[in-house]
């Protein structure tokens, strides 16, 4: 079956953030010229998807708009004869169906995703977390798309990390079946140092069967006391299985301050506008280090 639709939590409290994050959304943080939310949007629009779904909360309507069509602005750059970037403001506009859902209380990850049940329906579809940028030449949906074409069965995007910061992640363990390619036994989100032997860890870009609804309903609270998928994610891997799928690419936790600047960094790089002269300047400051 084709996955058609995407589902970006962005209800969260962005208290990693505070106070940048006191009035404006952390998915609306700028990397260069764009929030990052644009960045997971355009990886979903480059990698076929028709549907977005955002799982909002209070005072997040300024994600929102952006996906919206401004009259305003698009008159006002118009009638400054700025019609590169009018059209630029448009086709953001006209990126993807946007569809969003409240989640009216902070329950979990879990909680957030299961919000979601009715507007996906009965199909597979992808999850990707605000938080976790990934630069690669095909898109990490995009790659964990056609793996799912072979496997039909749901899929976690995996990475390597030291095992000293295995406790900041969801964990899978299991046996590599092909390149890349690891049939999952056991997850756990969050372990306490020493109780995994993996350091195989999972980033936010997930493909979920719909059975996942059913089960997240009656996933009780986990780690934190919230509800959490990679829980509901166990659960649905004993039942029909499950695959993680270490993607090719490198990934950024915008949702850390260090791993945001090293976003910035990696996207000024590739920025047209910008690139020649930001490198220079870094060679410059790494000389003054
Ligand atoms: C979430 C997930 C976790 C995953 C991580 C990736 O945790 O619960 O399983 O490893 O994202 O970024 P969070 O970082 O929201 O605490």
């Amino acid at each position: 079956m084709k996955i058609r639709k995407a589902v970006i939590p962005v209800a969260g409290l962005g208290t990693r953030f505070l106070p940048a994050s006191k009035a404006i959304p952390k998915e609306m943080l700028t990397i260069v010229d764009r929030p990052t939310i644009q960045y997971i949007v355009e990886e979903v629009v480059a990698s076929g998807i028709d549907q977005v779904i955002l799982i909002t909360s209070e005072g997040k309507s300024a994600i929102e708009n952006h996906f919206d069509y401004n009259f305003h602005l698009d008159r006002a750059l118009t009638e400054k004869k700025k019609t590169r970037l009018a059209e630029e403001m448009r086709h953001i506009s006209n990126l993807i169906d946007v569809v969003s859902v409240r989640q009216k209380k902070p329950l979990g990850l879990g909680h957030a995703i299961w919000m979601a049940r009715n507007v996906v329906g009965n199909e597979p579809f992808l999850v990707l977390l605000g938080d976790d940028l990934v630069l690669s030449e095909k898109p990490c949906c995009k790659q964990m798309i056609d793996l799912f074409n072979e496997v039909q069965e749901s899929i976690v995007a995996v990475q390597q990390v030291p095992m000293e910061q295995t406790y900041q992640y969801g964990i899978v363990e299991g046996k590599n079946i092909k390149e890349r390619v690891i049939k999952i036994d056991r997850m756990v989100e969050k372990p306490a140092p020493g109780t995994t032997m993996s350091d195989m860890a999972i980033i936010g870009r997930y493909i979920l069967q719909p059975d996942i609804f059913d089960i997240l309903e009656k996933t009780t609270p986990g780690h934190g006391g919230e509800i959490q998928l990679t829980d509901a994610l166990l659960a649905l891997s004993n039942k029909r299985g499950m695959y993680a799928y270490e993607f090719d690419g490198t990934r950024f936790d915008a949702g850390d301050k260090i791993g945001y600047l090293k976003a910035i960094i990696a996207f000024a790089l590739r920025h047209p506008d910008i690139c020649e002269d930001f490198s220079d300047y870094l060679k410059e400051m790494a000389g003054q280090l």
